[in-house]
């Protein structure tokens, strides 16, 4: 098949039937940087090969998180919303103040706390599911699952949840105007703020107070736009990376019988799922100096864009890239960032993703393909608007 070198990554047709991974594996083969010209005239550098990708989310010195981390419509040099304001658009030491002051959320012993919970949600949810001989696992499962196990430490209210969620799921629509769903999450926590001076609380707020109250010098803003960064980030990739693992299993019988028969460790199945998967499409940096990536000149001012789903089936790091090895060890994979950026929520998902495979391996019947899943793909996020499953005999 013959691609075209100069195709416009962020052409939302490009990802009608899922990620493009032909166009990149003929970029890859062609060097693990290239220059693009979008349509609107936006220029950037894409870089597609995983050792240029690490270099890029790894050397924050040369590569600024501060001007934004995703490529926008019609010009990357634009001012970015939030940016210097939350951990995703910061960099040191403002960014290290920034993910201390929340790391006590995210301690092993919270985690572990999840894990228990994560379970408890995973069998009510797909108990439901089976209940009913089968449903949507999108709109059943994946989309409601990560915030009903992390609600309580995002301080948002049981009944608030449905709101939340409208809200994170618009904020991530690459289709229409998703600076609606930010406003609704800030504006959420913006009220949280005002009723709860004074009285910090264990949640992510309370977290934020703590930090002010312990001599952190952290606005409002700041508060209010570090809680958009988690929320956000909590909901949309977990529920994309829960679907995308189930669809990946189905399409893969002999993977999903070994995984039940319990001859793959899960832990080790679920950096592949991520790998596979790559739920975040790419990420975006700012070059602050004249630079060198891969042999090509990157000038001042320049953006570059890690197209994470192609660096991880770059076939000089992982054998086999395009097949699903459920036991590949190791696996560099980039879906959940790479360097002091690393994804906060990594052991989230991990649990998250752990709880639902436990009882998907556990259940007496097994999930199939009722109908052609439909996507929900762009170049920001790699996931799945719907996903009919029918119960079956395991
Ligand atoms: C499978 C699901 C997830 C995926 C694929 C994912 C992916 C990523 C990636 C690629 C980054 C790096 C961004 C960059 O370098 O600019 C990142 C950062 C981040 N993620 Fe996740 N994420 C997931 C789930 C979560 C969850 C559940 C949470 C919260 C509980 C979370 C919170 C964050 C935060 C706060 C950052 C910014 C960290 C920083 O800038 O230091 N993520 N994530």
């Amino acid at each position: 098949m013959s691609v075209s070198l100069t195709v416009d990554l962020l052409d939302s047709a490009l990802y009608a039937d899922g990620n493009p991974y032909e166009v990149w594996r003929a970029m890859r083969e062609a060097g693990p940087v290239h220059h693009q010209v979008a349509k609107s005239g936006a220029r950037h550098w894409a870089v597609v090969g995983h050792e240029a990708g690490k270099q890029v989310l790894t050397d924050w010195r040369v590569f600024t998180s501060t001007r934004g981390t995703t490529l926008r419509e019609s010009d990357n040099s634009a001012p970015y919303p939030g940016a210097g304001k939350m951990p995703v658009l910061t960099d040191p030491p403002r960014h290290t103040e920034l993910r201390r002051a929340v790391a006590p959320l995210f301690t092993p012993r919270a985690v572990e706390k999840l894990g228990a919970l994560g379970r408890e949600v995973a069998g009510a949810l797909l108990a439901d599911l089976r209940e009913r001989g089968g449903g949507d696992f999108v709109t059943d499962v994946a989309a409601r699952f990560p915030l009903a196990v992390q609600a309580e430490i995002l301080g948002i209210a049981p009944d608030d949840i449905p709101l939340v969620l409208d809200a994170t799921g618009r904020s991530a629509d690459e289709t229409g105007d998703g600076a609606t769903g930010h406003h609704d999450v800030m504006a959420y926590y913006l009220k949280a703020l005002g009723t709860r001076r004074g009285d910090a609380g264990r949640d992510l707020v309370g977290t934020l107070l703590q930090a002010r109250t312990a001599g952190l010098p952290l606005s409002d803003e700041e508060i209010v736009l570090t809680c958009d960064n988690i929320v956000v980030a909590a909901t949309q990739t977990a529920q994309h990376a829960a679907s995308g693992a189930l669809l990946a299993l189905l399409e893969h019988p002999d993977a999903w019988r070994a995984l039940r028969a319990g001859r793959v460790d899960p832990d080790c199945a679920i950096d592949e799922l991520l790998r596979f998967t790559a739920p975040a499409t790419h990420v975006m940096r700012t070059a602050v100096c004249d630079t060198e990536l891969a042999g090509t000149a990157i000038r001042a001012g320049d953006a570059v864009a890690v197209w994470i789903p192609s660096a991880n089936r770059d076939g000089s790091v992982f054998a086999d890239p395009d097949e699903l090895v459920l036991d590949r060890r190791p696996n560099p994979h980039l879906s959940l960032g790479a360097g002091m950026h690393f994804c906060l929520g990594g052991p989230m998902v991990r649990v998250l993703l752990r709880a639902l495979l436990e009882d998907l391996i556990g259940a007496g019947t097994s999930l199939a393909l009722a109908n052609p899943p439909v996507r929900k793909s762009g170049a920001v996020a790699n996931g799945l608007r719907s996903l009919p499953v029918t119960v079956v005999p395991a």
